[in-house]
């Protein structure tokens, strides 16, 4: 080495030793606070968001744009109030840059103006309301919409000669709207429903409500409850006998959630659902996915949340490539406004007017295969956009 060359070698290592100075080489890291219920009765949907988004940094590395990334997880219970003032303390203390996860539609609306007052990008990687993006500009949506999801089910039901549905929600945000979507849908298609039941969100007993529909004798019931409370609604639907009286059940997928699904046992066969992901989807982005999500999580099959917290992340790290490392909220939202990239689930892009994802819906029936249970697609209608939006817009 010449002399000037040992010199700058030493003087750049002094700087690199010197505590509390930054060094030359050294990335700035950008924070990613991500919020999801990891205890309570919805603990299932954190643990998918959060398993989701570690895999893709594993997979992926943990720079993008230049940045280093930093997740920083916090467990909110699915308490509004919880997540409220974790998103505000992640935004005013932890400066982080962009908040994420929300396992909850209230979860959600929550924190929609902590986001647009700290101009922070808000990752929606779970709850599934409609109205959440345009609660605040700084939202862009990894997950789906109820109505997305339901709309083409309510088509389906009408062209398989269901005449009669009762219908049979969670008592909330997501629940009505795919109430309302299915109702719109399969009415409009020349149906009818004969009953309109909402059940509580926390923890429903459904045997009375399922009485009701007994009585009813629709052809079918059409549910969605949350992601981890299909089990209790499958056993009770079996225990009550409404298959033998021929009461089909058909759903949002988000009933037989592939992370429960096979401690459903067989009273989930034949069951009709759809959805935006099954651990089943056959192609190698998602066979390799589903590999690597069971090895690095003791065999825990991934569902529709886990897929959420991947993509999620996804949309950050693409966001950052394209910003060139800008953080500013403004410029990441405007990045991730049109991309597209094909997902695990299959092709999806965010739409620049909603901020939405823009996805195919798949028709999928419960089968077994070498002894487990998984949501089997028979048929899809691609880039499906929320139709709610889509009406209005
Ligand atoms: C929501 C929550 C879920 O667990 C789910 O499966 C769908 C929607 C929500 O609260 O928005």
């Amino acid at each position: 080495m010449k002399r000037r060359q040992i010199l700058k070698a030493l003087a750049l290592s002094t700087v690199l030793a010197l505590p509390g100075v930054p060094s030359a080489v050294a990335q700035e890291s950008v924070k990613v606070g991500l919020i999801v219920p990891l205890t309570g009765p919805f603990a299932t949907t954190g643990r998918q968001v959060e398993a989701g988004a570690k895999l893709y940094m594993a997979t992926h590395g943990d720079e993008a744009g230049g940045k280093t990334i930093e997740l920083i997880v916090r467990d909110d219970a699915a308490t509004a109030e919880q997540t409220r003032r974790i998103a505000q303390e992640l935004v005013t203390r932890e400066r982080v840059n962009v908040i994420a996860g929300f396992g909850h539609t209230p979860l959600a609306m929550a924190s929609a103006p902590i986001a647009t007052q700290g101009k922070v990008p808000m990752i929606v990687m779970a709850a599934g309301t409609s109205v959440i993006t345009e609660k605040s500009p700084f939202i862009v949506r990894s997950s789906f919409t109820l109505p997305q999801v339901t709309v083409p089910l309510a088509e389906w039901a009408a062209k398989n000669n269901l005449k009669k549905v009762v219908t049979l929600v969670a008592d909330y945000a997501p629940g009505l709207d795919a109430e309302k979507a299915f109702t719109e849908t399969f009415t409009k298609a020349g149906g009818e429903i004969v009953e309109s039941i909402r059940v509580p969100l926390a923890n429903p007993d459904f045997a009375p409500f399922l009485q009701r529909v007994r009585d009813a004798k629709p052809d079918a019931v059409f549910s969605f409850v949350p992601s981890g409370v299909g089990s209790a609604l499958m056993k009770q639907f079996d225990d009550r006998g409404l298959a033998d009286a021929g009461i089909r059940l058909i759903a949002t997928g988000d009933v037989t959630d592939d992370d429960l699904l096979n401690g459903m046992g067989k009273a989930a066969l034949g069951t009709i659902t759809t959805h935006h992901y099954s651990a089943d989807h056959d192609s190698p982005e998602n066979k390799d996915f589903v590999k690597a999500f069971e090895a690095a999580n003791n065999g825990m099959r991934p569902n529709f949340m886990g897929v959420g917290g991947y993509d999620g992340m996804h949309l950050i790290y693409e966001a950052l490539k394209k910003t060139g490392g800008d953080t500013s909220g403004q410029a990441m939202v405007d990045a991730m406004k049109g991309l597209q990239w094909t997902s695990v689930r299959g092709p999806v892009s965010i739409d620049p007017e909603t901020r939405d994802i823009v996805q195919t819906v798949y028709f999928r029936e419960v089968k077994e295969k070498d002894g487990q249970l998984w949501n089997v697609e028979f048929d899809k209608v691609e880039a499906v956009k929320d139709p709610v939006k889509a009406a209005t817009n």
